[in-house]
């Protein structure tokens, strides 16, 4: 089963320009889906003025839509 992981950069700046809205979008995912998805959250990545900002399998996106988030699971899953 193919895994990715995926942390969340949960600092205000990136709260207040959506995190929340991309952990929700994970949260909704089927189960098999999030069970191939290891969820961490990061304090700050350092970027914080191009948030939300995550990493996945170590590699920083900026300005992370919901659209885009779901782009790369599927990028790193199907
Ligand atoms: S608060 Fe997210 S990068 Fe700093």
């Amino acid at each position: 089963m193919k895994t990715v992981t995926i942390e969340i950069c949960m600092g205000s700046a990136c709260y207040l320009l959506g995190a929340q809205e991309l952990i929700e979008t994970i949260q909704a995912l089927p189960e098999e889906r999030q069970a191939q998805i290891d969820l961490r959250g990061s304090t700050c990545l350092k970027a914080c003025g191009q948030g939300p900002n995550i990493t996945v399998d170590g590699e920083l996106f900026h300005n992370v839509t919901p659209e885009l988030l779901l782009r790369i699971i599927s990028e790193k899953l199907d």
